[in-house]
Formats: C-alpha cells, structure tokens, sequence
C-alpha cells in the first residue's frame, strides 16, 4: 500500500508540476478557503488538478482490511495532541452533542465510538453528569482520553470487533468512520442499533459524498456511496469512504433507525495540511418497540 501511495503521489506531482499548478493546488486545500460555501471553493479546482487527483484514486485500489494494523492508527499514535490542536475547537461538534445530550436521560449512559483523545466529545458528555465509555483503536488516544476525562472508562479496541456486556442510551460516533469500507460501516450501522437500549440515540458525524469533489468511475453504481476518496488529512493522504447525505440516511434507515435531525456544516482545521471538511450530523432513534 504505502509503495503504491508513494507512485501515486510522485506521479500526481509530476502531472501537476507540467500543468503549473501545484501552488494552486496548495491554496485550494488551505484553511483560508474556509470562508466560501464548500461549492464555490471545489469549483476552483482545475480539472487537471481533480483528473490528477481521480488518477491517484483510481490506482489506489488495495486497502488493507481493518485492524490493529489501520492505516490511521499510525497517524493518530503520532500526532494525539496534535490532532485536538487542529481539529478541537469544532463548534458545529460542540452544538450537536449538546443538542443529542439533551435528548438523553440525566443518567444516561454513552458510548464515544472512536473517541480519539477524548475532546470535545467524551468530555462533554461526563461534564453534563452522563457516564461515558469510550473505545479506540489507537493506544495513544486510549491513554489521553483517560487522562483527559478522569470520570470516563476507555478501552482500545477496534469497533467493527467490539462487544458490550451492557446496552448503552447513547452512542456517538464522530469523526470516526472514515476509514472502513462500505460493507464495515453497514456493519457498524447494525451493530450500534443492537448495542443501543430502545429508544436509545445515535449521533454520528460523517461527511456526505455529494458535498465532496468526485469523479463518476469512482461512484458505486447505486449512487450512493464512494470508496477510496483520497482525503488530506495532517498532512498526509488517506483514502476514505463517503455516502451521500441521503445514502447515509438509507443506511441507519435500514438498520432499523429513525432520523430526528440532520445538520450540515462547514468546519475548517487549525492546521497547514487538512482538507476543509464539510461536515454531516445525523441524530437518530432506536424504536422503543424494538
Ligand atoms: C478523526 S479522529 C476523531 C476523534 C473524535 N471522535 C473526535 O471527534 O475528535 C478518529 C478516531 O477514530 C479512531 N478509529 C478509527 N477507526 C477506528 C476503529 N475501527 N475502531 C476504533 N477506533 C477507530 C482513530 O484511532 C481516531 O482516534
């Protein structure tokens, strides 16, 4: 995989340097974007620059299948702090919890699915009295979250191999899921049905497919869900996974949810080398007949 991400990275440059435009391609993933509606700024995208960039997808075929081994638990063991600097101070996250909490009993307990370093989402559902256990699979996050929400329990553990010994009232996945396939996160999607309690909540953070620049060969063919995106991430590339606004919608639909609240949003890191995200929040119900 890395050799590969190697080739493709040496060949997109090549494609960009004859084309002139590698500066342009540095600004058009900049955080000063971040004050133009997510459209206008993917628009300015030259089409050498999205070809270039569709290239290094299409090559990209293999992924690893998840485990201990992912590709992002490198990253996260490396950056911890780093990754709260640029990514901590997300108000639209920040509004979203509360507003998922709130929906919840005083006494509730939650689970933070991929709770990296425990900011702002475990900690805020332990500041709001609600008990919260988080897991991860990074050990470097793991051990900040404890550090950082005293009143949480964390363990490291993939969430596609996860099983709890109780239900939970809330689940909360945030930021997490970018890197599963589309078969894991229908999986995932089956699994927080089960581990929720009836009438139980889940709040996750995605990024829809359509507010992202594609091509159409990379595009599953219903529509609704594309694979191997590849995603500036702290300065690095990583290949993700996207559905539609509506295909995320279907997919928790599926499992048995229903959706209470939808949201989008436009947040841009405080760091030099991450994409400008734009942000999906979904808030849905477990039947309380189930
Ligand atoms: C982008 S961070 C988001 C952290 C936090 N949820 C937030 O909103 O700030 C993604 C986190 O999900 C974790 N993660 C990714 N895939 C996972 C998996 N399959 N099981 C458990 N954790 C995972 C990563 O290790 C990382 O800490």
């Amino acid at each position: 995989m890395l050799k590969s991400a190697v080739f493709a990275s040496i060949l997109r440059l090549a494609m960009l340097k004859d084309a002139g435009q590698r500066e342009q391609m540095h600004e058009n993933s900049s955080p000063s974007y971040g004050s133009f509606p997510l459209s206008k700024r993917t628009n300015t995208i030259p089409n050498s620059i999205i070809s270039a960039r569709s290239f290094s997808v299409l090559i990209h075929t293999k992924r690893p299948t998840m485990g201990d081994s992912h590709p992002s638990t490198e990253i996260f063991n490396q950056k911890g702090l780093e990754y709260e600097e640029a990514f901590g101070h997300d108000a639209g996250l920040q509004k979203n919890v509360q507003n998922f909490l709130e929906l919840l009993p005083a006494n509730a307990r939650v689970l933070d699915c991929g709770c990296g370093t425990g900011k702002p989402v475990s900690h805020s559902i332990a500041a709001s009295g609600r008990r919260v256990h988080g897991i991860d699979l990074s050990p470097t996050m793991v051990d900040l979250s404890r550090k950082q929400v005293p009143h949480g329990t964390f363990e490291k553990v993939n969430m596609l191999s996860y099983a709890p010994s109780d239900k939970f009232d809330g689940v909360v996945a945030s930021l997490s899921l970018f890197e599963l396939t589309r078969e894991e996160l229908t999986t995932m999607a089956h699994k927080w049905f089960q581990w929720l309690r009836p009438n139980g909540l889940l709040l996750i953070l995605v990024i829809g497919a359509d507010d992202v620049k594609t091509s159409p060969e990379m595009w599953d063919s219903d529509g609704q869900c594309v694979q191997r995106i590849g995603w500036t991430f702290m300065s690095r590339t990583v290949y993700i996974t996207l559905f539609t606004k509506a295909g995320w919608n279907s997919l928790l639909e599926g499992a048995g949810f229903s959706i209470v609240h939808t949201e989008t949003d436009t947040f841009v890191p405080a760091a030099e080398g991450c994409d400008v995200e734009p942000h999906y929040f979904v808030i849905a119900r477990k039947p309380s007949s189930t």
